[in-house]
Protein backbone atom coordinates (compact mmCIF):
# COMPACT_ATOMS: atom_id res chain seq x y z
CA UNK A 1 0.00 0.00 0.00
CA UNK A 2 1.45 3.20 -0.70
CA UNK A 3 2.46 5.98 2.06
CA UNK A 4 -0.37 8.36 2.51
CA UNK A 5 0.44 11.82 1.26
CA UNK A 6 -1.26 15.36 1.36
CA UNK A 7 -3.22 13.50 -2.15
CA UNK A 8 -4.53 10.70 -0.18
CA UNK A 9 -7.72 12.12 1.16
CA UNK A 10 -8.56 13.03 -2.53
CA UNK A 11 -7.80 9.20 -3.72
CA UNK A 12 -10.92 7.29 -4.59
CA UNK A 13 -11.36 4.79 -2.73
CA UNK A 14 -14.41 1.42 -2.29
CA UNK A 15 -14.11 1.48 2.00
CA UNK A 16 -17.01 3.68 2.68
CA UNK A 17 -19.55 2.06 0.31
CA UNK A 18 -20.17 -1.09 1.72
CA UNK A 19 -18.60 -2.83 -0.62
CA UNK A 20 -15.99 -5.73 -0.11
CA UNK A 21 -12.82 -5.98 -1.73
CA UNK A 22 -13.73 -10.34 -1.43
CA UNK A 23 -17.48 -10.15 -2.46
CA UNK A 24 -18.04 -6.66 -4.13
CA UNK A 25 -22.38 -5.72 -3.17
CA UNK A 26 -22.67 -9.13 -1.63
CA UNK A 27 -23.55 -8.94 1.84
CA UNK A 28 -20.50 -11.08 3.88
CA UNK A 29 -21.94 -14.04 5.82
CA UNK A 30 -25.58 -12.88 6.20
CA UNK A 31 -27.10 -13.63 9.37
CA UNK A 32 -29.53 -16.83 10.02
CA UNK A 33 -30.96 -15.87 12.44
CA UNK A 34 -32.68 -13.01 14.49
CA UNK A 35 -33.09 -12.42 18.23
CA UNK A 36 -35.61 -15.02 19.63
CA UNK A 37 -38.42 -12.47 19.87
CA UNK A 38 -38.78 -12.67 15.86
CA UNK A 39 -39.31 -16.38 15.77
CA UNK A 40 -42.78 -15.71 14.66
CA UNK A 41 -41.61 -14.05 11.37
CA UNK A 42 -39.17 -16.95 10.83
CA UNK A 43 -41.37 -19.71 11.63
CA UNK A 44 -43.76 -18.14 8.31
CA UNK A 45 -41.12 -16.75 5.89
CA UNK A 46 -39.13 -19.96 5.93
CA UNK A 47 -42.15 -22.13 5.06
CA UNK A 48 -43.41 -19.21 2.08
CA UNK A 49 -43.32 -21.74 -0.32
CA UNK A 50 -45.45 -24.85 1.72
CA UNK A 51 -47.95 -21.86 2.82
CA UNK A 52 -48.62 -20.50 -0.64
CA UNK A 53 -49.28 -23.78 -2.19
CA UNK A 54 -51.44 -24.82 0.36
CA UNK A 55 -53.36 -21.26 0.57
CA UNK A 56 -52.52 -20.35 3.82
CA UNK A 57 -49.89 -18.07 3.96
CA UNK A 58 -52.38 -15.02 4.68
CA UNK A 59 -53.91 -16.82 7.04
CA UNK A 60 -51.04 -17.28 9.19
CA UNK A 61 -49.55 -13.91 8.45
CA UNK A 62 -52.85 -11.92 9.11
CA UNK A 63 -52.31 -14.28 12.55
CA UNK A 64 -48.98 -13.05 13.40
CA UNK A 65 -48.53 -10.94 16.53
CA UNK A 66 -47.48 -7.03 15.98
CA UNK A 67 -43.86 -7.48 16.58
CA UNK A 68 -41.43 -3.66 17.40
CA UNK A 69 -38.72 -3.23 15.23
CA UNK A 70 -36.55 -1.75 17.79
CA UNK A 71 -34.84 -4.84 18.87
CA UNK A 72 -33.07 -4.74 15.49
CA UNK A 73 -29.69 -3.68 16.23
CA UNK A 74 -27.28 -3.83 13.35
CA UNK A 75 -26.87 -3.89 9.91
CA UNK A 76 -26.82 -7.60 9.45
CA UNK A 77 -30.28 -8.26 11.81
CA UNK A 78 -31.77 -5.43 9.64
CA UNK A 79 -31.21 -7.56 6.52
CA UNK A 80 -32.25 -10.53 7.50
CA UNK A 81 -35.43 -9.07 8.45
CA UNK A 82 -36.14 -6.63 5.65
CA UNK A 83 -35.85 -9.98 3.66
CA UNK A 84 -37.50 -11.91 5.53
CA UNK A 85 -40.74 -9.56 5.61
CA UNK A 86 -40.41 -9.57 1.65
CA UNK A 87 -40.64 -13.31 1.44
CA UNK A 88 -43.67 -12.71 3.53
CA UNK A 89 -45.27 -9.71 1.40
CA UNK A 90 -44.13 -11.19 -1.93
CA UNK A 91 -45.94 -14.35 -1.04
CA UNK A 92 -48.95 -12.65 0.79
CA UNK A 93 -49.81 -10.72 -2.35
CA UNK A 94 -49.72 -13.12 -4.89
CA UNK A 95 -50.84 -16.38 -3.38
CA UNK A 96 -53.65 -16.68 -5.23
CA UNK A 97 -52.31 -15.53 -8.76
CA UNK A 98 -52.76 -12.40 -10.83
CA UNK A 99 -56.80 -12.72 -10.47
CA UNK A 100 -57.17 -12.86 -6.59
CA UNK A 101 -54.97 -10.22 -5.23
CA UNK A 102 -55.08 -8.06 -1.91
CA UNK A 103 -55.69 -4.10 -1.70
CA UNK A 104 -54.50 -4.18 1.66
CA UNK A 105 -50.77 -5.90 3.88
CA UNK A 106 -52.02 -6.07 7.39
CA UNK A 107 -50.75 -3.85 10.07
CA UNK A 108 -48.54 -6.84 12.10
CA UNK A 109 -46.33 -7.12 8.75
CA UNK A 110 -46.98 -3.45 6.83
CA UNK A 111 -45.71 -1.69 10.27
CA UNK A 112 -42.31 -3.73 11.08
CA UNK A 113 -41.76 -3.67 7.58
CA UNK A 114 -42.03 -0.34 6.81
CA UNK A 115 -39.73 0.93 9.77
CA UNK A 116 -36.80 -1.43 9.04
CA UNK A 117 -37.50 -0.48 4.85
CA UNK A 118 -36.99 3.00 6.39
CA UNK A 119 -33.70 2.10 8.75
CA UNK A 120 -31.99 0.77 5.87
CA UNK A 121 -32.91 2.68 2.80
CA UNK A 122 -34.65 0.25 1.11
CA UNK A 123 -38.39 -0.20 -0.24
CA UNK A 124 -41.02 -2.32 1.32
CA UNK A 125 -40.73 -4.67 -1.59
CA UNK A 126 -38.31 -7.72 -2.39
CA UNK A 127 -35.53 -6.12 -4.00
CA UNK A 128 -32.40 -7.12 -5.50
CA UNK A 129 -30.35 -6.36 -2.70
CA UNK A 130 -32.90 -9.04 -0.38
CA UNK A 131 -33.23 -11.76 -2.70
CA UNK A 132 -29.91 -12.35 -4.18
CA UNK A 133 -27.26 -10.32 -1.95
CA UNK A 134 -28.26 -11.13 1.16
CA UNK A 135 -30.07 -14.34 0.57
CA UNK A 136 -27.04 -17.26 0.91
CA UNK A 137 -25.07 -18.97 2.59
CA UNK A 138 -22.20 -21.88 2.31
CA UNK A 139 -23.01 -25.26 3.05
CA UNK A 140 -19.14 -26.45 3.94
CA UNK A 141 -18.47 -22.56 6.04
CA UNK A 142 -14.46 -23.76 4.46
CA UNK A 143 -15.75 -24.57 1.09
CA UNK A 144 -15.58 -22.50 -2.23
CA UNK A 145 -18.32 -19.93 -3.68
CA UNK A 146 -20.10 -22.20 -6.03
CA UNK A 147 -23.12 -23.93 -7.07
CA UNK A 148 -22.50 -27.04 -4.78
CA UNK A 149 -21.87 -25.28 -1.95
CA UNK A 150 -24.23 -22.00 -1.71
CA UNK A 151 -27.73 -22.53 -0.43
CA UNK A 152 -30.77 -19.88 -0.32
CA UNK A 153 -31.83 -18.40 3.25
CA UNK A 154 -35.35 -18.53 1.98
CA UNK A 155 -37.22 -19.25 -0.63
CA UNK A 156 -40.15 -18.69 -2.63
CA UNK A 157 -42.67 -20.99 -4.72
CA UNK A 158 -40.79 -22.40 -7.99
CA UNK A 159 -38.17 -25.77 -6.19
CA UNK A 160 -34.82 -26.04 -7.54
CA UNK A 161 -35.38 -23.03 -10.07
CA UNK A 162 -35.96 -20.98 -7.39
CA UNK A 163 -32.73 -21.24 -6.13
CA UNK A 164 -30.65 -21.37 -9.42
CA UNK A 165 -31.77 -18.28 -10.27
CA UNK A 166 -30.82 -16.35 -6.81
CA UNK A 167 -27.51 -18.40 -6.63
CA UNK A 168 -26.39 -17.90 -10.90
CA UNK A 169 -27.62 -14.03 -10.11
CA UNK A 170 -25.64 -14.02 -7.06
CA UNK A 171 -22.61 -15.68 -9.25
CA UNK A 172 -22.39 -13.14 -11.84
CA UNK A 173 -22.22 -10.36 -8.78
CA UNK A 174 -19.28 -12.64 -7.64
CA UNK A 175 -17.59 -12.13 -10.72
CA UNK A 176 -17.72 -8.66 -11.27
CA UNK A 177 -15.80 -7.94 -8.18
CA UNK A 178 -12.27 -7.84 -9.64
CA UNK A 179 -13.70 -5.09 -11.83
CA UNK A 180 -15.39 -3.43 -9.05
CA UNK A 181 -12.06 -3.28 -7.16
CA UNK A 182 -10.63 -1.84 -10.47
CA UNK A 183 -12.50 0.99 -10.67
CA UNK A 184 -10.94 3.25 -7.76
CA UNK A 185 -7.59 2.62 -9.95
CA UNK A 186 -9.60 3.66 -13.02
CA UNK A 187 -10.46 7.42 -10.97
CA UNK A 188 -7.14 7.31 -9.57
CA UNK A 189 -5.12 6.90 -12.68
CA UNK A 190 -7.43 9.47 -14.88
CA UNK A 191 -6.87 11.71 -11.67
CA UNK A 192 -2.85 11.77 -11.81
CA UNK A 193 -2.39 10.97 -15.75
CA UNK A 194 -0.90 7.41 -15.64
CA UNK A 195 -2.34 6.15 -18.80
CA UNK A 196 -0.36 2.51 -18.00
CA UNK A 197 -2.16 1.93 -14.86
CA UNK A 198 -5.79 3.10 -16.10
CA UNK A 199 -4.79 0.56 -19.43
CA UNK A 200 -4.03 -2.17 -16.89
CA UNK A 201 -7.26 -1.73 -14.71
CA UNK A 202 -9.47 -1.63 -17.71
CA UNK A 203 -7.75 -4.80 -18.49
CA UNK A 204 -9.36 -6.33 -15.01
CA UNK A 205 -13.12 -4.31 -15.45
CA UNK A 206 -12.66 -6.08 -19.12
CA UNK A 207 -12.04 -9.45 -18.21
CA UNK A 208 -14.90 -9.29 -15.04
CA UNK A 209 -17.40 -8.92 -17.92
CA UNK A 210 -16.30 -11.46 -19.52
CA UNK A 211 -16.67 -13.56 -16.65
CA UNK A 212 -20.10 -12.21 -15.83
CA UNK A 213 -21.45 -13.11 -19.15
CA UNK A 214 -19.91 -17.01 -18.46
CA UNK A 215 -21.79 -16.94 -15.29
CA UNK A 216 -25.16 -15.78 -17.07
CA UNK A 217 -24.44 -18.81 -19.13
CA UNK A 218 -25.02 -21.36 -15.91
CA UNK A 219 -28.88 -19.80 -16.22
CA UNK A 220 -30.28 -22.35 -18.37
CA UNK A 221 -28.29 -25.09 -16.31
CA UNK A 222 -30.18 -23.79 -13.27
CA UNK A 223 -33.23 -22.72 -14.47
CA UNK A 224 -36.13 -24.15 -16.34
CA UNK A 225 -38.04 -21.81 -18.29
CA UNK A 226 -41.87 -22.70 -18.21
CA UNK A 227 -41.04 -22.79 -14.26
CA UNK A 228 -39.47 -19.03 -14.48
CA UNK A 229 -42.16 -18.02 -16.66
CA UNK A 230 -45.09 -20.28 -15.39
CA UNK A 231 -44.90 -19.78 -11.34
CA UNK A 232 -41.81 -17.55 -10.11
CA UNK A 233 -42.10 -14.76 -12.22
CA UNK A 234 -45.42 -13.39 -10.24
CA UNK A 235 -44.05 -13.78 -6.93
CA UNK A 236 -41.11 -11.20 -8.25
CA UNK A 237 -43.69 -8.74 -9.36
CA UNK A 238 -44.87 -5.44 -7.81
CA UNK A 239 -47.57 -3.16 -7.67
CA UNK A 240 -46.46 -0.02 -9.97
CA UNK A 241 -47.90 0.02 -13.21
CA UNK A 242 -49.22 -3.52 -13.35
CA UNK A 243 -52.60 -3.82 -13.78
CA UNK A 244 -53.51 -6.84 -11.50
CA UNK A 245 -53.15 -4.13 -8.66
CA UNK A 246 -54.03 -1.19 -10.79
CA UNK A 247 -54.13 1.44 -7.65
CA UNK A 248 -50.59 -0.23 -5.35
CA UNK A 249 -50.97 -1.67 -2.02
CA UNK A 250 -52.00 -0.28 1.20
CA UNK A 251 -49.94 -0.47 4.31
CA UNK A 252 -52.25 -0.74 6.93
CA UNK A 253 -51.02 1.56 9.67
CA UNK A 254 -48.54 3.09 7.66
CA UNK A 255 -50.41 5.37 5.70
CA UNK A 256 -54.02 5.24 4.29
CA UNK A 257 -53.30 5.60 0.36
CA UNK A 258 -52.15 2.81 -1.47
CA UNK A 259 -48.14 2.83 -2.51
CA UNK A 260 -47.03 1.68 -5.68
CA UNK A 261 -43.41 -0.60 -6.12
CA UNK A 262 -41.80 -1.93 -8.67
CA UNK A 263 -40.58 -5.36 -8.10
CA UNK A 264 -37.29 -7.36 -8.14
CA UNK A 265 -35.28 -7.40 -10.67
CA UNK A 266 -31.16 -7.26 -11.79
CA UNK A 267 -31.69 -4.20 -13.09
CA UNK A 268 -31.59 -2.67 -9.45
CA UNK A 269 -27.79 -4.58 -9.44
CA UNK A 270 -25.49 -1.87 -9.02
CA UNK A 271 -23.03 -3.31 -10.97
CA UNK A 272 -23.70 -2.31 -14.73
CA UNK A 273 -24.69 1.33 -13.68
CA UNK A 274 -21.08 1.48 -12.01
CA UNK A 275 -19.88 0.32 -15.19
CA UNK A 276 -22.12 1.99 -17.30
CA UNK A 277 -20.82 5.32 -15.55
CA UNK A 278 -17.17 4.27 -15.32
CA UNK A 279 -17.38 3.72 -19.49
CA UNK A 280 -19.54 7.01 -20.30
CA UNK A 281 -22.67 5.08 -21.07
CA UNK A 282 -25.66 7.50 -21.36
CA UNK A 283 -28.99 6.16 -21.64
CA UNK A 284 -31.53 7.88 -23.71
CA UNK A 285 -34.49 8.80 -21.43
CA UNK A 286 -37.32 6.86 -21.38
CA UNK A 287 -35.33 3.90 -20.58
CA UNK A 288 -32.15 6.29 -18.57
CA UNK A 289 -35.34 7.09 -16.27
CA UNK A 290 -36.34 3.52 -15.42
CA UNK A 291 -32.78 2.71 -14.38
CA UNK A 292 -32.49 5.64 -12.39
CA UNK A 293 -35.76 5.02 -10.50
CA UNK A 294 -33.97 1.39 -10.07
CA UNK A 295 -31.25 3.01 -7.86
CA UNK A 296 -33.83 3.83 -5.12
CA UNK A 297 -34.04 -0.17 -4.54
CA UNK A 298 -30.53 -0.17 -4.02
CA UNK A 299 -28.89 0.22 -0.77
CA UNK A 300 -27.96 3.61 -0.10
CA UNK A 301 -24.09 3.38 -0.07
CA UNK A 302 -24.27 1.34 -3.49
CA UNK A 303 -26.70 3.85 -4.81
CA UNK A 304 -24.10 6.53 -3.83
CA UNK A 305 -21.04 4.51 -5.53
CA UNK A 306 -22.32 4.98 -8.62
CA UNK A 307 -23.57 8.87 -7.99
CA UNK A 308 -19.96 9.41 -7.00
CA UNK A 309 -18.51 7.73 -10.14
CA UNK A 310 -20.16 9.80 -12.44
CA UNK A 311 -19.32 12.48 -10.79
CA UNK A 312 -15.41 12.30 -11.58
CA UNK A 313 -13.85 13.54 -14.58
CA UNK A 314 -14.98 11.62 -17.78
CA UNK A 315 -12.66 8.57 -18.52
CA UNK A 316 -13.58 8.76 -22.05
CA UNK A 317 -12.49 12.51 -22.44
CA UNK A 318 -9.20 11.32 -21.11
CA UNK A 319 -8.99 8.07 -23.50
CA UNK A 320 -9.34 10.60 -26.13
CA UNK A 321 -6.68 12.82 -24.88
CA UNK A 322 -3.80 10.63 -24.12
CA UNK A 323 -3.76 9.01 -27.90
CA UNK A 324 -2.39 6.10 -26.48
CA UNK A 325 -3.51 2.78 -28.81
CA UNK A 326 -2.57 0.66 -25.14
CA UNK A 327 -5.60 2.50 -23.72
CA UNK A 328 -7.80 2.92 -26.51
CA UNK A 329 -8.28 -0.59 -27.18
CA UNK A 330 -8.45 -1.57 -23.76
CA UNK A 331 -11.77 1.23 -23.41
CA UNK A 332 -13.01 0.08 -26.43
CA UNK A 333 -12.16 -4.13 -25.23
CA UNK A 334 -14.21 -3.13 -22.07
CA UNK A 335 -17.37 -1.49 -23.73
CA UNK A 336 -17.33 -4.45 -26.09
CA UNK A 337 -17.71 -6.64 -23.28
CA UNK A 338 -20.34 -4.83 -21.95
CA UNK A 339 -21.91 -4.94 -25.01
CA UNK A 340 -21.47 -8.69 -25.19
CA UNK A 341 -23.26 -9.33 -21.59
CA UNK A 342 -26.73 -7.27 -22.67
CA UNK A 343 -26.71 -9.01 -25.90
CA UNK A 344 -26.31 -12.79 -24.15
CA UNK A 345 -28.58 -11.16 -21.74
CA UNK A 346 -31.35 -10.34 -24.19
CA UNK A 347 -30.74 -13.99 -25.50
CA UNK A 348 -31.52 -14.78 -21.83
CA UNK A 349 -34.66 -12.85 -21.61
CA UNK A 350 -35.60 -14.19 -24.78
CA UNK A 351 -35.43 -17.78 -23.75
CA UNK A 352 -36.79 -16.76 -20.00
CA UNK A 353 -39.46 -15.14 -20.96
CA UNK A 354 -40.65 -14.16 -24.70
CA UNK A 355 -40.66 -17.95 -25.89
CA UNK A 356 -42.88 -18.76 -22.69
CA UNK A 357 -44.64 -16.48 -23.27
CA UNK A 358 -45.50 -16.99 -26.72
CA UNK A 359 -46.15 -20.59 -25.62
CA UNK A 360 -48.36 -19.45 -23.08
CA UNK A 361 -50.68 -17.26 -26.05
CA UNK A 362 -50.47 -20.34 -27.76
CA UNK A 363 -52.12 -22.48 -25.17
CA UNK A 364 -54.87 -19.62 -24.35
CA UNK A 365 -56.17 -20.36 -27.77
CA UNK A 366 -56.08 -24.16 -27.47
CA UNK A 367 -58.24 -24.11 -23.96
CA UNK A 368 -58.50 -27.66 -23.23
CA UNK A 369 -54.68 -28.03 -23.00
CA UNK A 370 -54.63 -25.65 -20.04
CA UNK A 371 -54.49 -27.86 -17.27
CA UNK A 372 -51.43 -29.64 -18.76
CA UNK A 373 -48.53 -26.90 -18.56
CA UNK A 374 -47.01 -25.20 -16.24
CA UNK A 375 -46.57 -22.16 -18.30
CA UNK A 376 -50.29 -21.66 -18.98
CA UNK A 377 -50.41 -20.62 -15.36
CA UNK A 378 -48.72 -17.44 -16.23
CA UNK A 379 -50.10 -14.20 -15.46
CA UNK A 380 -51.79 -13.05 -18.50
CA UNK A 381 -50.94 -9.24 -17.58
CA UNK A 382 -47.29 -9.66 -17.39
CA UNK A 383 -46.50 -11.31 -20.80
CA UNK A 384 -45.49 -8.48 -22.63
CA UNK A 385 -44.10 -6.08 -19.77
CA UNK A 386 -41.02 -5.76 -17.78
CA UNK A 387 -40.95 -4.21 -14.60
CA UNK A 388 -41.37 -0.92 -16.13
CA UNK A 389 -44.36 -1.32 -17.78
CA UNK A 390 -42.84 -1.06 -21.25
CA UNK A 391 -41.95 -3.51 -23.66
CA UNK A 392 -39.11 -5.65 -22.41
CA UNK A 393 -37.00 -6.28 -25.56
CA UNK A 394 -38.08 -2.54 -26.56
CA UNK A 395 -36.34 -1.56 -23.08
CA UNK A 396 -33.22 -3.98 -23.23
CA UNK A 397 -32.38 -3.27 -26.91
CA UNK A 398 -32.32 0.40 -26.62
CA UNK A 399 -30.25 0.23 -23.13
CA UNK A 400 -27.60 -2.34 -25.64
CA UNK A 401 -27.98 0.17 -28.80
CA UNK A 402 -26.97 2.84 -26.25
CA UNK A 403 -23.73 0.80 -25.50
CA UNK A 404 -22.73 0.91 -28.46
CA UNK A 405 -22.25 4.71 -28.44
CA UNK A 406 -19.75 4.87 -26.20
CA UNK A 407 -17.60 3.45 -28.18
CA UNK A 408 -14.78 5.72 -29.21
CA UNK A 409 -14.54 6.70 -33.17
CA UNK A 410 -11.85 3.60 -34.49
CA UNK A 411 -8.06 6.27 -34.38
CA UNK A 412 -6.40 7.37 -37.18
CA UNK A 413 -3.21 6.66 -38.50
CA UNK A 414 -2.27 10.17 -37.26
CA UNK A 415 -3.02 9.73 -33.84
CA UNK A 416 -1.59 6.09 -33.00
CA UNK A 417 2.15 7.24 -31.25
CA UNK A 418 4.93 5.34 -33.15
CA UNK A 419 6.79 2.91 -30.74
C1 LIG B 1 -33.60 -15.79 -16.10
C2 LIG B 1 -32.79 -14.77 -15.95
C3 LIG B 1 -33.15 -13.33 -16.20
C4 LIG B 1 -34.26 -12.80 -16.76
C5 LIG B 1 -35.48 -13.52 -17.29
C6 LIG B 1 -34.10 -11.37 -16.76
C7 LIG B 1 -35.05 -10.47 -17.19
C8 LIG B 1 -34.90 -9.10 -17.23
C9 LIG B 1 -35.93 -8.17 -17.63
C10 LIG B 1 -37.34 -8.54 -18.05
C11 LIG B 1 -35.41 -6.94 -17.56
C12 LIG B 1 -36.15 -5.64 -17.92
C13 LIG B 1 -36.33 -4.74 -16.75
C14 LIG B 1 -37.25 -5.32 -15.72
O1 LIG B 1 -38.31 -5.87 -16.07
O2 LIG B 1 -36.89 -5.22 -14.55
C15 LIG B 1 -34.05 -7.07 -17.09
C16 LIG B 1 -33.19 -6.05 -16.90
C17 LIG B 1 -31.91 -6.19 -16.46
N1 LIG B 1 -31.31 -7.36 -16.06
FE1 LIG B 1 -32.07 -9.21 -16.19
N2 LIG B 1 -32.88 -11.05 -16.25
C18 LIG B 1 -32.27 -12.23 -15.87
C19 LIG B 1 -31.03 -12.35 -15.27
C20 LIG B 1 -30.20 -11.32 -15.02
C21 LIG B 1 -28.93 -11.44 -14.37
C22 LIG B 1 -28.33 -12.71 -13.77
C23 LIG B 1 -28.37 -10.20 -14.37
C24 LIG B 1 -27.03 -9.83 -13.82
C25 LIG B 1 -26.82 -9.34 -12.64
C26 LIG B 1 -29.30 -9.30 -15.02
C27 LIG B 1 -29.11 -7.96 -15.18
C28 LIG B 1 -30.05 -7.08 -15.67
C29 LIG B 1 -29.80 -5.66 -15.83
C30 LIG B 1 -28.52 -4.93 -15.47
C31 LIG B 1 -30.98 -5.11 -16.32
C32 LIG B 1 -31.23 -3.64 -16.70
C33 LIG B 1 -31.00 -3.43 -18.17
C34 LIG B 1 -29.53 -3.24 -18.52
O3 LIG B 1 -28.82 -2.52 -17.79
O4 LIG B 1 -29.10 -3.81 -19.55
N3 LIG B 1 -30.40 -10.02 -15.38
N4 LIG B 1 -33.77 -8.41 -16.90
Amino acid sequence: MAAPDSNSKLLFSLDSYHVTAELGFILPDPLEELPPYYQPWMDIALRVPELVDSHELRFHINEMPLLSSQFLQKHRELRLAHLALSVMTMGYAWQEGENDTVKMLPHNLAVPYWEVSQRLGLPPILTHADAVLANWKKKDPQGPFDMENLELLFSLPGGDSVRGFFMVTLLVELAAVPGLRNIPVVINGVRCGDTEAVATALDAVCQSLQDMTDALKLMQAYVEPSVFYGIMRIYLSGWKDNPCMPKGLVYEGVRAEPMEFSGGSAAQSSLLHCFDELLGVKHEAKSGAFLTRMRNYMPPAHRQLIQDISSRPSLKSFVQQQASERLHQAFQHCVTKLLALRSYHINVVSRFITVPAARARQLRHQRQELEAEVISRAPAALEERGTGGSGIMTFLKTVRDQTKDALLPEMSKETIPHS
